[in-house]
């Protein structure tokens, strides 16, 4: 097993760390925001397998990061489930909200395999293109893509998600069945096509009071790992309980995950304590320091690489690179992180 990537999933302190950014395909290279008015809208890009495929492979050519992620969406999912999913510029997604049995009812199943299909294929593509990288695949975690189902857009507090699981608690657990279920299958499915490691992205999961996390994130989350480690034994899963705050040891010794991503406001120091020793640590610079460079770049990237030196980690953002970083700094800490 010679890919940096997946020798720290396996457990190795490999060292320079390998490294990778969240969103490292975006809005910040002028070559994607070509392909991306090439394509017309965001989904059409999603679907398109060799556009997607390029500007997966955009960042890698000019960064040589250790893993390439797939060029998708979580929302994806919803989409392929046939609830409708529009991405007005400017306003990020809009769904028809679920609030009631009909809306649950009226998702389907059987429309997964065909539209995931072009998404299927792009993976195919990669894993023929990736070289050294590792192709990682995706999902939503089920409770983050079932805050987007049920609000029915972008919110701060998930107001109607969170009533929704303390109200009607059997629609809500049926919901989130469903979407798990639904995310083994498609996660299998990118395995098949070729992904080498799956992370599953939990980007509300700290909205959560620790009951409602227990149920609706480390439980799903394990039946997912336990899934993939049944169907496809040696791929690593990594989950990112974003704001897991005082949950996220306890995440990841429940879920079985083989490596744990942890956000901006985590202090590495206490998680490098709090994750055991043989699962890997992916964090956690703050996308806003690529942003401001310089001086705050060079001494916060040490203070991640130091916090976490020793153990198995990756190195990456807290969250996604935001459009206004300068590609020049995403240089300058891929430097500075090689020559650690
Ligand atoms: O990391 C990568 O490079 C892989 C691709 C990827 C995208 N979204 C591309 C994208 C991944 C892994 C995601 C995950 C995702 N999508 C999450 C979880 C991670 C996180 O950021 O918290 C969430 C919550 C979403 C939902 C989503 N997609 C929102 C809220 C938005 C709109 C916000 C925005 O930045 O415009 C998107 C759109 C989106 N997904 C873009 C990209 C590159 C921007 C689309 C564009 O080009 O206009």
């Amino acid at each position: 097993m010679a890919k940096k990537l997946l020798r720290a999933l396996a457990g190795e302190a490999v060292w320079p760390p390998p490294m990778w950014l969240m969103r490292q395909a975006g809005r910040y290279l002028p070559e994607y925001r070509e392909v991306r008015a090439q394509a017309g809208g965001f989904i059409d890009l999603c679907t398109n397998p060799p556009l997607a495929t390029e500007v997966t492979l955009q960042p890698l050519r000019r960064y040589g990061f250790d893993a390439a992620i797939l060029f998708s969406d979580i929302l994806m999912l919803p989409w392929a489930l046939g609830q409708g999913l529009r991405f007005a510029e400017g306003e990020g997604p809009q769904l028809p909200p679920i609030r009631d049995e009909a809306g649950l009812a009226a998702l389907d199943p059987a429309r997964l395999p065909g539209a995931i299909e072009p998404i299927l294929e792009t993976v195919r593509r990669l894993s023929t293109t990736v070289g050294d990288a590792t192709l990682i695949g995706f999902a939503g975690s089920p409770f983050t893509v079932a805050c987007y189902m049920v609000q029915g857009s972008g919110s701060k507090e998930w107001d109607q998600v969170r009533l929704m699981a303390w109200c009607n608690p059997d629609l809500f657990t049926r919901l989130i069945n469903l979407v798990t279920e639904q995310t083994i299958i498609y996660l299998s499915a990118q395995i098949d096509a070729g992904a080498e490691a799956v992370m599953l992205f939990d980007s509300w999961a700290g909205v959560l009071a620790p009951s409602l996390f227990r149920a609706h994130v480390i439980a799903p989350s394990a039946r997912i790992a336990a899934a993939i480690r049944t169907r496809h034994p040696g791929v690593p899963v990594i989950g990112f309980p974003r704001q897991a705050g005082s949950m996220l040891g306890e995440f990841a010794r429940a879920t079985g995950v083989q490596g744990v991503g942890i956000d901006t406001s985590a202090d590495p120091v206490v998680a490098a304590r709090e994750v055991p020793a043989h699962v890997a640590i992916q964090g956690n610079l703050d996308p806003l320091v690529l942003v401001a460079g310089g001086e705050a770049l060079a001494r916060e990237t040490d203070a991640v690489l130091a916090a976490l030196r020793g153990r198995p980690f990756i190195f990456n953002l807290g969250h996604g690179i935001v459009p206004q970083t300068s590609p020049e700094h995403v240089a300058e800490l891929v430097a500075r992180v090689r020559a650690a």
